[in-house]
């Protein structure tokens, strides 16, 4: 009888393996053919992401067997492949959670400026800032930190982490069907992609891409491939760094391999506070997130906002003045606290955010101080969103970004993904606005191997202790002003989580001094805050906010609600 040699039978075994894995994973994923669903129902488990195919693979992980943090390793991983505009393995995000046990966690993989970063990097030898620099190419990039933030949750998951990246594996490599949106965004980036890369990449060619094309990323596959077979080391280390370093090479980036191997998340200690009976989680420094949302959710608390109304002039003008104070102490004092001394203590303090509404006026703006507004450029603000509950009362929130749209549209050569441009959050000049508008100071300065600030507040709201809400969206700096007001629509408006969604939004953010507001914004509120002397300014959409809300009768869990913002292809799945 022929004996198979070893090498054969090695790879027989690995591709069986993958293929069960395949069939196993996939048993419900037609990544050729899926619809869109906002809002769904079950009790088992919910998931909603920014894309439908990333929404089932969650769920099929906890139809294996999996809890939430399995279903948001893999739905992290899947959004990678199949949301590429912000999912990602070269950016970074920020983990909030809830456990069955009662613990709530919050962890930190922010990107980190490279070892060679330094203050004035993105200025010329006169001094002025070269925003190019920090917003696009490869001098964009701070250090990855996604990787490193699945692995630091993988404790609390169930399943072995192969099983969690096979989709994503598979997705890469056997492609997937494109929505219209993500067409148009592909063929809207193609010039960046020409000009900020040095090989080829899967998402340019030749002709226009149109809905129902596929998409295969053959290079991510092996680089996923490689993350399965050697775990952080498979992207921190080896092939993968190295391709990585050589990619900033060629383009005149600063990351190092010392950079990727020494690159770690942080288990921080989450924010918590009280809001009339429910207790809020949220993220701490290096994210201004979870801190903005404390200021403003106590700056709000004893005003009766609920008897003023929805949409009321009363209601958004009260909103938007506690969004102004604010964001002006995140430009002066916000920053990575391993760096910097944060005074959250007085910040979030109830003496000094009394004070700090003092000169609050019903009827009539205050005006921002008279620094040079920031200009707001049109970039999108391409960050992106889960939320997971299981049935066992765990709950994940979890916000990830690359910064802009494609970050710094800057593919690692050979290896597939794109690198992340969140080194313009950091303050290239004290008060030159970034590419959300936003102006920062000395606390939020570059420093090697320090964290941008961000705006990212994965959120999740307890009642009687068990988890109830679980919130975030992409958005930039309009992220906590998206979640501040779906909580204030949910807790205090009593709407659905639907209605909290999707109802129109606006923004105010100390500087530019002026009140965003999305175009369907009432007519009328926008002419009385007129009067009251606000600049009122249409913009596009604010956020893309995913919540689940899981409803209780006791200690036994009802239902899980899942709703998806109606502003993108994002998807609810529950069973
Ligand atoms: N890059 C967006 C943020 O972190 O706020």
């Amino acid at each position: 009888m022929k004996k198979i040699g070893f090498p054969l039978s090695r790879f027989t075994f690995s591709f069986l393996f993958s293929l069960l894995l395949f069939i196993q994973t996939n048993a419900q994923i037609n990544p050729f053919q899926y619809t869109i669903e906002k809002r769904a129902v079950g009790t088992n488990g919910a998931v909603s992401t920014a894309h439908p195919i990333a929404s089932q693979v969650g769920i099929e992980i906890l139809k294996k067997g999996g809890n939430a943090f399995d279903a948001s390793i893999a739905t992290q991983l899947a959004l990678a492949v199949v949301y590429p505009g912000a999912g990602n393995l070269g950016g970074g995000g920020f983990l909030v959670a809830h456990t069955e046990k009662g613990k709530s966690i919050a962890i930190d993989y922010r990107e980190m400026a490279p070892g060679k970063a330094s203050r004035n990097m993105y200025l010329d030898k006169d001094g002025n800032p070269q925003m190019n620099l920090s917003q696009h190419g490869h001098l964009a990039s701070g250090v990855p930190g996604t990787i490193a933030g699945l692995f630091a949750s993988l404790p609390y998951a169930k399943l072995p982490f192969k099983e969690l990246i096979q989709p994503a594996i598979d997705l890469a490599a056997k492609g997937f069907s494109i929505t219209a949106a993500e067409a148009s965004s592909l063929n809207g980036n193609k010039a960046a992609f020409e000009k900020y890369n040095t090989k080829p990449t899967a998402f340019v060619k030749h002709e226009n891409w149109k809905a129902g094309d596929t998409l295969v990323q053959t290079e991510l596959a092996a680089t996923l491939t490689r993350i399965r077979e050697e775990g952080m080391k498979g992207f921190y280390e080896g092939e993968t760094a190295r391709l990585l370093v050589e990619e900033m090479q060629r383009g005149g980036g600063m990351i190092s391999l010392d950079d990727l191997k020494n690159y770690k998340a942080v288990v921080r200690n989450a924010v918590v506070f009280d809001y009339k009976g429910y207790t809020v989680i949220g993220m701490p420094m290096p994210s201004s997130g979870g801190l903005l949302m404390e200021q403003m959710m106590k700056m709000i608390e004893d005003k009766e906002i609920g008897k003023m109304g929805f949409h009321s002039k009363e209601a958004v003008q009260l909103m938007t003045e506690v969004e102004r104070r604010a964001y002006a102490d995140r430009s002066e004092f916000m920053g990575d606290q391993d760096f910097v001394k944060v005074p959250i203590k007085t910040l979030s303090s109830a003496a000094y955010l009394k004070e700090r509404m003092k000169d609050f006026v019903p009827g009539q703006a205050t005006p921002s101080e008279s620094v040079s507004p920031g200009k707001v450029n049109p970039e999108s603000e391409e960050t992106t969103h889960l939320s997971v509950a299981d049935q066992y009362g765990n709950v994940v929130s979890v916000t990830t970004t690359l910064n802009g749209g494609y970050g710094s549209k800057t593919v690692v050569g050979g290896a597939g993904f794109l690198m992340n441009n969140e080194m313009d959050d950091f303050s290239v000049k004290p008060g030159v606005a970034n590419m959300y508008g936003a102006v920062g100071k000395e606390a939020n300065a570059i420093q090697a191997g320090k964290r941008m600030l961000s705006s990212m507040t994965p959120t999740v709201v307890l009642k009687n202790k068990q988890p109830y809400l679980v919130v975030g969206t992409p958005g930039g700096t309009t992220i906590p002003t998206s979640v501040f007001q779906t909580l204030v629509n949910i807790l205090e408006f009593g709407q659905s989580p639907l209605d909290a969604v999707n109802n129109p939004k606006f923004h105010h953010q100390w500087l530019p001094d002026q009140l965003m507001v999305e175009k369907e914004f009432p007519t009328a509120v926008k002419e009385d805050l007129e009067k009251m002397g606000y600049k009122v300014v249409n913009r596009g959409q604010i956020g893309r906010t995913e919540v689940i809300q899981l409803n209780w009768k006791g200690k036994k869990l009802i239902n899980i609600e899942a709703i998806a913002d109606k502003r993108g292809d994002d998807h609810a799945s529950a069973y």
